[in-house]
């Protein structure tokens, strides 16, 4: 029977063909791809300056130090996001503070960041990074009017967010500057890769130029991370997935193995820039452009599936929240309940991969005496959460099964 996987890689027919000829095209060309898909990233936001990135955490750091950001200084960060956030703060020097989410949005709760921005402490907080994690905008209005009161920086963290919109507004265009990832896994696809998008051109005019000052990433690597994401890309096909993927992952469940920790272990590590410290090349712009103009395609189908399967959740599963006004870009529908362990087995019944662990609580990991007591929310969504497969490759069939396993449990 066909297996439905929690997620899949998104490629087109013939990308990694398009792509090698990419590789074989003259330098002018090259150059020319690059500035098409900044053109093309800037008609999608609709105003603002965009540069492409080796990786959005190399966007983060470029912010920081456009902004001189660095030693001495604190950067808010939400507990509940991927760790590298806080890594590209250190980077540049300066202390990430974590602030706790809410239970029902995952995003930074506004009364926690009041509470944090009004404590004295001796590195001043300089930004704070407003996450729209899996895809949910945060609260824009209220964290932009505490920071704006403080004279603090808003940046938005858009690595879910490409199709995001905060009260009518694109997000990545209501803070200062805002990042995006296309990494393998994301709605855009580039191997790797990221942008980031300002209305500042003091902020793009130093992006644009550190990056400048990067090397192009090795053939060697970049070729690597297609043949990885192509491999990954067939073996999360429905078909091939209920006959290989779920009966290995079932194994290593069996065998008191974690899917997760495996992939970590071995097949993410393939997937990304280790080396992030690179600039975009000219073949990841070539996958942007095309995986770019089929994103209204991409994300209507997420959206479908997202509200169908949202609307036959039984209710002690709760699906993410979103604010009133606010538009989901469905990078990820997760939701939680009390009992996610037995979710996910009921529904793997159905032969229907649901995920555990989606994001979490970072800071928890960096400090796990204190960390899941002081971020009790961050900590709550993470032991609660699921993820529910709605990638753009589900049939409308696909999505009736998924309907029906969870109208059933
Ligand atoms: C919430 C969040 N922010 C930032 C990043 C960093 O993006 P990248 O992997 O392109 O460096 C990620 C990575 O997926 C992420 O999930």
């Amino acid at each position: 029977m066909i297996g439905i996987p929690r997620r899949t890689i998104h490629m087109y027919p013939g990308e990694v063909s398009d792509l090698l000829s990419t590789a074989l095209k003259e330098p002018s060309e090259h150059r020319a791809l690059v500035s098409a898909f900044e053109d093309a990233f800037t008609r999608h936001a609709g105003d603002g300056l965009a540069v492409p990135v080796g990786a959005g955490r190399l966007g983060l750091r470029l912010i920081f130090e456009s902004l001189n950001i660095g030693a001495g200084d604190s950067v808010v960060v939400p507990a509940f996001t991927d760790q590298s956030v806080p890594n590209a703060v250190r980077r540049v020097g300066a202390e990430p503070v974590f602030v706790d989410v809410e239970r029902e949005t995952y995003n930074i709760d506004p009364k926690a960041l009041e509470a944090i921005l009004d404590l004295d402490r001796d590195r001043p907080i300089r930004a704070v990074i407003a996450t729209h994690i899996f895809g949910a905008p945060c609260d824009l209005n209220a964290i932009s009017a505490l920071c704006a009161a403080r004279n603090i920086t808003v940046l938005e963290d858009c690595a879910h967010a490409i199709d995001s919109r905060s009260q009518g507004r694109r997000c990545g265009l209501v803070g200062e500057a805002a990042i995006f990832s296309f990494v393998v896994t994301k709605a855009v696809n580039t191997f790797g890769g990221g942008m980031v998008l300002t209305r500042k051109k003091h902020i793009a005019d130093y992006v644009r130029e550190a990056t400048r000052q990067l090397p192009q990433p090795k053939k060697s690597a970049l070729g690597r991370r297609i043949i990885v994401g192509w491999l990954l890309h067939q073996f999360t096909r429905p078909a091939v997935f209920g006959n290989v993927g779920l009966p290995i992952m079932n194994g290593l469940k069996s065998a008191g193995g974690d899917a997760i920790s495996s992939y970590n272990k071995f097949v993410r590590p393939g997937t990304q820039n280790a080396h992030v410290d690179t600039a975009f090349s000219p073949i990841q712009a070539a996958a942007g452009l095309t995986q770019l103009r089929m994103l209204g395609s991409t994300q209507s189908r997420r959206t479908r599936a997202a509200t169908q399967i949202i609307a036959s959740l039984p209710p002690h599963v709760r699906a993410q929240g979103t604010l009133t006004g606010d538009q989901h870009a469905w990078y990820f529908l997760v939701a939680t309940t009390e009992n996610p362990d037995a979710v996910v087995s009921a529904l793997s019944e159905h032969r229907i991969d649901v995920g555990r662990y989606p994001m979490r609580n970072v800071a928890a990991l960096e400090d796990p005496t204190n960390g899941p007591k002081d971020f009790p929310n961050a900590q709550w969504v993470y032991e609660h959460s699921i993820q529910i497969p709605i990638h753009p490759t589900l049939s409308a069939d696909h999505i009736g099964r998924v309907c029906r396993a969870f109208s059933r449990i």
